[in-house]
C-alpha cells in the first residue's frame, strides 16, 4: 500500500523526452493494463489510436497550433498559452516518440469518466516503468475533428477523451517527489 501511495504522489507530467522509441509491444502492454478500470455498466467504451514518430507528431502539433490561433477569441482558456502557441519551436507533444489517444463511445453514457480513468492508469503505469507521460489538452482541437478522426480510422460514434504522450524521460528526476504542491481543498464532513 505504501509503495502504491508513493507511486501516486511521485508521478509528474513529463515534458522532456529522449529520442528512444517505444516498441509497439510495450505500448500494447501498457494499454492492456490501463483498461483494468471500472466502467459504467461495464461497457468498456474505449477505442485507442497510437501515433508514433516525432515527425508525424510534429505535423499534428503544427496543425493544432494553427487551429488554436485561428480560434483564440472563442477559447478564452487558451489566452494564457498564446505565447507558447505562437512560438514556432514549441511542440505540443514535446518531441515524445508516441501518442496514445483514448476515444470514448458516446453511445455509452459514462464514456468520458471511463476513458479518463484509463488515461490516468496510463500515467501510473508509465510512472511505475520509469517512462514519462502527459495528457495533452492542446491536441483536443484537432484530434476531435471529424475529418482527422476519419483519417485515424476512428468510428464516428467515438469522441475524443484523452491524448496522452509516452516516452523515455530525457533526464533522470532531480527529485523523487512531485514538485507541484496540491492545493487546499474542502471536505464537508457530515
Ligand atoms: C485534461 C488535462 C489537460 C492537460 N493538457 C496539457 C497540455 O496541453 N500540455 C501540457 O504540457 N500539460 C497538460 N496537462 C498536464 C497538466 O498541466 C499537469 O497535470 C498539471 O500541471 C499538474 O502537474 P503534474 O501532472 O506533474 O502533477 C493536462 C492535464 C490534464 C488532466
Amino acid at each position: 500500500m505504501q509503495v502504491f501511495e508513493t507511486l501516486i504522489k511521485s508521478r509528474i507530467s513529463c515534458r522532456n523526452f529522449s529520442s528512444q522509441e517505444l516498441k509497439q509491444e510495450e505500448i500494447k502492454t501498457l494499454i492492456d493494463a490501463a483498461t483494468w478500470v471500472p466502467s459504467g455498466s461495464n461497457n468498456q467504451p474505449w477505442h485507442f489510436v497510437v501515433i508514433t514518430g516525432q515527425d508525424k507528431l510534429r505535423s499534428y502539433s503544427d496543425a493544432a497550433k494553427t487551429a488554436w490561433l485561428a480560434t483564440l477569441e472563442d477559447n478564452p482558456h487558451m489566452h494564457q498559452y498564446e505565447e507558447y502557441i505562437r512560438d514556432p519551436d514549441y511542440n505540443i507533444f514535446y518531441n515524445a516518440p508516441a501518442l496514445v489517444i483514448v476515444y470514448g463511445n458516446r453511445e455509452s453514457y459514462w464514456h468520458v469518466y471511463d476513458c479518463s480513468m484509463v488515461a490516468y492508469n496510463l500515467h501510473l503505469l508509465a510512472e511505475e516503468k520509469g517512462l514519462g507521460c502527459c495528457w495533452i489538452g492542446f491536441a483536443h482541437n484537432i484530434l476531435a475533428e471529424p475529418a482527422v478522426k476519419r483519417g485515424l480510422g476512428v468510428p464516428e460514434q467515438y469522441e475524443l477523451v484523452a491524448p496522452v504522450i509516452l516516452g523515455h524521460p530525457a533526464q533522470a528526476r532531480s527529485s523523487e517527489s512531485n514538485p507541484n504542491p496540491r492545493k487546499n481543498f474542502y471536505i464537508n464532513w457530515l
